[in-house]
């Protein structure tokens, strides 16, 4: 078995109540699934919202950006699109396809450059990168400590010395409510013609620090109705706990922000952006 593939496992803890064996999602578990749905949920909830940020973050950078999980390319397409050189890392090759596609469509700009790897483990040069962005919370789908780590460690090797690396996590995690089968979204129309349904659950694991999403989407057109039921796992990582590891990590923050317009850092901050530099 290879190294990825016993990291690929997932690994499993009983339940108190019955103390059957469940298995624990890692946090790249479940984009695959969701993929067909990412870009059509996502238009009604964060839509564009930070991409003018990532735009201004970028646009004076000299040499290529590398993006921590690209996904459908929401982020990547418009910086392309505007003429930064980039590279986008995923590890779902179904977000990826969906990102190539985009590309195909590309009429302006520089093509990206679009990568299928595991972030934990960057298939990049030491010091070839001025700077590394991590939007919309992509450290928080490093489910555990060791991944963090593994990552911070490793785009500390690929960025370049002095070089930027921006992140946002998202700030609503930790506070998001528990519940059961709610559905957040009944019969909206979806390209093709079809409707979906989303059926969600969501559960805060305190001990192991991650909020989770059972999401079911139900998709119907004419007489067919397609189901499809993912999990999704992120770690609900505070700023502080966040800031720590970047220093151990050898970055020095230069930036905290509450807002994609560069407000400051406070209690009911719509995003939570840190700014360091490789020290
Ligand atoms: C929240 S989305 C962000 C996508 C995109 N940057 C955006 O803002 O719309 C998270 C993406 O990270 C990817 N991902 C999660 N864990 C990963 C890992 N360990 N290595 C590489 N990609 C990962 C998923 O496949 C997914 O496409």
């Amino acid at each position: 078995m290879t190294k990825r593939a016993r990291a690929a496992r997932p690994r499993s803890s009983r339940t108190a109540k019955t103390g059957s064996r469940v298995p624990q999602k890692e946090g790249w578990h479940g984009w695959d699934d969701y993929a067909d749905f990412y870009d059509w949920e996502n238009a009604r909830t964060l839509g564009q919202r930070d991409v003018p940020f990532w735009l201004r973050m970028t646009a004076a950078v000299d040499g290529p950006v590398l993006e921590l999980g690209c996904g459908t390319g929401r982020v990547t397409m418009p910086l392309a699109h505007a003429g930064v050189r980039i590279v986008g890392v995923d590890r779902s090759a179904e977000m990826l396809a969906r990102a190539r596609r985009r590309v195909r469509r590309q009429r302006r700009g520089v093509a990206p450059t679009l990568v299928r790897a595991d972030i934990r483990a960057l298939p990049l040069p030491d010091a070839s990168i001025p700077m590394v962005m991590a939007p919309y919370g992509i450290l928080q789908s490093l489910v555990n400590d060791r991944d963090l780590k593994a990552t911070l460690k490793d785009v500390a090797r690929v960025v370049e010395p002095d070089g930027i690396f921006a992140l946002e996590l998202v700030a609503d995690l930790p506070a998001w409510g528990e519940y059961s089968r709610k559905v957040r979204m009944r019969g909206q129309r979806a390209p093709g013609g079809s409707r979906i349904t989303l059926i969600e659950s969501v559960r805060q694991d305190r001990d192991r620090g991650v909020t989770v999403f059972d999401q079911e989407f139900v998709e119907t057109l004419g007489r067919t109705t397609r189901r499809r039921a993912f999990t999704l796992t992120f770690r609900t990582l505070t700023v502080p706990a966040m800031l720590r590891r970047l220093a151990a990590a050898g970055f020095r923050a230069e930036a905290l922000l509450g807002d994609y317009d560069g407000g400051p850092l406070g209690l009911e901050a719509e995003a939570w952006i840190i700014v360091a530099r490789r020290v």
